[in-house]
Order: C-alpha cells, then sequence, then structure tokens
C-alpha cells in the first residue's frame, strides 16, 4: 500500500487545477442504463471510484470506454445483460446504489447488494426504497440485496423525503425519467451535483423542472436519448485545496472554482480571516494578515456547510488562533481523523457530534493512518504546516477522490511525494 510524505514549513503559491466532480460522475454513469444511445461525459475526473463504477456497468453488460487518459467517458448500454450489482463491487463504493433507478425504470428489476456500513456511517437506504416502492416497486431484502421488481413500470408519485438524502434523489430522478406520469420530490437534495444530474438527464429528453430546490417535478417521458454533457467541477476538491494556502501560508489559484459552488464554506473562511477571490479563472485564496482564527461549524446538506469539507476544515482550524466547535450533523461517524491530528499535537476532543478544537501553535509531523477519503486528505493538508515528516499511510482512500495530490501540491511548491510500497 502507497504512502505519501509530507515535509511541513513551506508557503505555497501557484495555481491547482480543479477536476469535475466525483460525486456527480458517480450518479452520472449510471444515467447510461436508461437508454439505449450513447452517452459522453467529459471534464470526467481520473480517480478509482470512476473505474469501480466503469466496472459495475460493465458488469451489467454496458460499455464503458475511457478516452483522452480518463478525461473523456464513452457509455452505451444496448445491450444490458444483467440486473446484479455485486457485493463484491458495491460493498468497496456505495454510489453502486445509483445503478437500482435506472435499472428499475428501464428494465423493471434489478437485485442490488446493500452496500453494508463504511467507516463514517451505517449508510441505510429506507429513503430510497420507501421513494421507490411509492412509484410502484417492490422492495425486498434477501440475502443482503434488494431484489426490486416493478410491475407494468414505474409510475410517477408525489414523494417526500424525511431527509434531503442525495443518492435517493439521484435514484428517484432518474426513475422518474421514465416512469409513466409526473413525479413531484418534496425535500429534495440540492447539491449541485443534483443540478449536473438534472441538466444532462434533460440533455438525454427527461422533463425536469426545480432541480436545486427543495422540490423538483419530473414528467416521465417513454424513452430517453445520448447525449453529451460536461461533468460540473468538484466542489469538494475545490474546498480542499482553499485550505491548503490557508494552512501552510502563501496564495494559491484555484482554476475551475466558483463562490458558488462552495459560498456556506467561503463565508466561514472569510470569518476566520481569510481572503477568496473570485478571478476571471477561479478562486484565489490567501490569508488577510497572519494566522486564522477559529470559528465554529455545522454541517448540513448543501447550501450548508459541507459534511465533506468538515475533516479538511478540522485541519485547519487545529492553528488556528482560539477555539472552535465543530458539529456533524449528517454522518454519525465523521471525526476519526480526530485521533490522527491529536497525533500530530492537535488539541481535540470529541463528544458525540461535536468535536472542540483548541488550536496551538504548530502541529509535528508523525506516521498517521487515513481512514476514510475525506480524513485522509486532512491529514495531507494538517502536514503541510507541520514541523517535520508527516507520513500518510493507506492512501489508496484519498486515490479514490482526489487525482495525484502529490502533483498538484507539489505543483504550488510543497514538499511532498509518495512511495509507492513494493
Ligand atoms: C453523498 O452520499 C456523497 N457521495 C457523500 O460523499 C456525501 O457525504 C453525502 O452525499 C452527503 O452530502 C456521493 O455522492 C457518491 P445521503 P449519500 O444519502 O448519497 C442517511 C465523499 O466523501 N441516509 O445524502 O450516501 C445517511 O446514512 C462521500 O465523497 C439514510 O438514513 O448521502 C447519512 O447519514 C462521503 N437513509 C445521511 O442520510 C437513506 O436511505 C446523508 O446521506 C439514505 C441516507
Amino acid at each position: 500500500m502507497d504512502s505519501i510524505i509530507v515535509r511541513g514549513g513551506r508557503e505555497l503559491s501557484g495555481t491547482i487545477r480543479i477536476a469535475g466532480a466525483k460525486n456527480a460522475a458517480l450518479a452520472l454513469m449510471p444515467a447510461t442504463l436508461l437508454s439505449d444511445e450513447p452517452l459522453t461525459l467529459t471534464n470526467a475526473p481520473r480517480l478509482s471510484d470512476i473505474k469501480t463504477m466503469a466496472t459495475l456497468l460493465q458488469s451489467l453488460g454496458a460499455e464503458v470506454t475511457s478516452m483522452q487518459s480518463g478525461k473523456v467517458l464513452g457509455l452505451s448500454s444496448h445491450a444490458v445483460t444483467s440486473t446484479h450489482a455485486d457485493y463484491e463491487i458495491v460493498r468497496k463504493m456505495r454510489a453502486s446504489n445509483l445503478v437500482l433507478g435506472p435499472l428499475l425504470a428501464r428494465h423493471g428489476q434489478a437485485e442490488v447488494s446493500l452496500p453494508g456500513g463504511c467507516a463514517i456511517g451505517a449508510r441505510p437506504m429506507d429513503i430510497h426504497i420507501t421513494a421507490l416502492e411509492a412509484m410502484g416497486a417492490s422492495i425486498e431484502l434477501r440475502d443482503g440485496y434488494l431484489h426490486a421488481t416493478t410491475k407494468g413500470g414505474l409510475r410517477g408519485a408525489v414523494v417526500p423525503l424525511r431527509f434531503a438524502s442525495v443518492g435517493a434523489t439521484e435514484n428517484i430522478l432518474m426513475a422518474a425519467s421514465l416512469a409513466r406520469g409526473t413525479t413531484v420530490i418534496e425535500n429534495a437534495a440540492r447539491e449541485p451535483e443534483i443540478v449536473d444530474l438534472a441538466r444532462c438527464l434533460r440533455a438525454m429528453g427527461a422533463q425536469i423542472e426545480g432541480e436545486g430546490t427543495s422540490r423538483i417535478e419530473i414528467q416521465g417521458v417513454d424513452r430517453l436519448g445520448g447525449a453529451t454533457h460536461q461533468v460540473v467541477t468538484d466542489r469538494i476538491e475545490l474546498g480542499t485545496y482553499m485550505l491548503a494556502p490557508v494552512i501552510a501560508g502563501g496564495s494559491v489559484e484555484c482554476i475551475g472554482g466558483r463562490l458558488e459552488l462552495v459560498s456556506a464554506f467561503a463565508e466561514k473562511l472569510d470569518a476566520a480571516g481569510v481572503s477568496v477571490e473570485q478571478t476571471a479563472n477561479g478562486l484565489r485564496v490567501a490569508r488577510k494578515n497572519g494566522r486564522p482564527h477559529a470559528v465554529d461549524v455545522v454541517t448540513e446538506p448543501f447550501p450548508g456547510f459541507p459534511t465533506d469539507l468538515q475533516a479538511q476544515m478540522m485541519a485547519m482550524l487545529c492553528t488556528a488562533e482560539g477555539t472552535s466547535v465543530l458539529e456533524e450533523r449528517i454522518f454519525e461517524n465523521r471525526f476519526m481523523h480526530a485521533p490522527e491530528l491529536v497525533r500530530m499535537g492537535a488539541h481535540i476532543e470529541v463528544q458525540g457530534g461535536h468535536a472542540t478544537v483548541h488550536g496551538v501553535d504548530r502541529l509535528r509531523g508523525a506516521p498517521v493512518m487515513a481512514t476514510d477519503l475525506r480524513a485522509s486528505v486532512s491529514l495531507i493538508l494538517a502536514g503541510l504546516a507541520a514541523e517535520g515528516e508527516t507520513v500518510v499511510n493507506r492512501v489508496y482512500h484519498l486515490d479514490r477522490g482526489y487525482e495525484h495530490v502529490e502533483e498538484k501540491l507539489g505543483q504550488v511548491g510543497a514538499d511532498i511525494e509518495r512511495i509507492t510500497a513494493p
């Protein structure tokens, strides 16, 4: 297993190009199952999760061609040969459950393994199931798989979500696009990745209104065609790299960054004494004057502060002036980066869904363990300003969601290298 070594103390300067959004691409790729015409995705991120989704779709009989070293994906599913999403693939990546809606809508059946829990929480699917049953699906849990069928096809329904689940909203959006009649999703997730999926489905011929708001209305159509769609910028990668110059000092321009993708996050940075400037090419970030100061953070569904930036923000707050309280409201176990940051000299107390961070002058490098995707990158960020050497192990977590992190940070002056295990 590879490790990444970071030697702290260098100020950063230059530009980092932000890739297409992992969490948009993982919803856009299964959309190919809705049509027998080709779907082309441009600005696709080059990540292991994308490869996992491609493997899953190919196991269903879809064709996935990677072009321009992975930046363009050609997908087609004119010959779906299976509706079985196997545990061996689904257990590695929860987003595999996004084949459920499309398979049901176009093929009338699906056997999708329950993902099982992951490091950050139990990750149930009750909201997906309740919604699809309201649309006429029969879904039974047997042998760890959801066995879903629908006699006579899905029908439109009013679907109130008890929580604005991103994945459930995406599954319903895709299912409703081919259902008979009108579907209204109430308390829909509003994330930019939802908006991106709706735009792609509309290009394929879907009739959708209201994406980005809590109420989305979908008028089912008989069939969907092909499309070419550019994947939206990754707002989580953007926020992650915006924090690099805040932690290490200096100034970095994140190419492709747009303020509206990270507005709640940028407001917190402003309150912490950080300048975020929209330039013609992206977002330029630097400390306003000296050490950032403490701010409190509560994670919420979009447009609130994103849970996927909580670990990275905590890394920054470890060396901010003062005491910050972070409240994690989305996942039940998303502070596993805290004990690793404490090993680097951070002063953090965790009680349930709250973490109190008392800022210290400097962190000290140490060997640390990555536990999930965002926790991993928070340790890399912490290492940028730590005295000495930080060795982050198990970086396969990182490679799921970040393209060549050592190259992108190295380009702006970080002393960082990947050690490939023999
Ligand atoms: C998406 O996961 C993202 N993944 C996650 O990013 C992100 O953290 C999450 O949305 C919240 O923004 C992808 O888009 C591939 P949810 P998803 O359904 O769809 C509970 C990353 O680091 N819930 O909005 O699984 C659930 O347990 C990943 O890139 C139910 O209880 O998130 C969680 O506590 C991590 N029942 C909360 O809702 C359900 O049926 C949010 O889940 C569904 C969800």
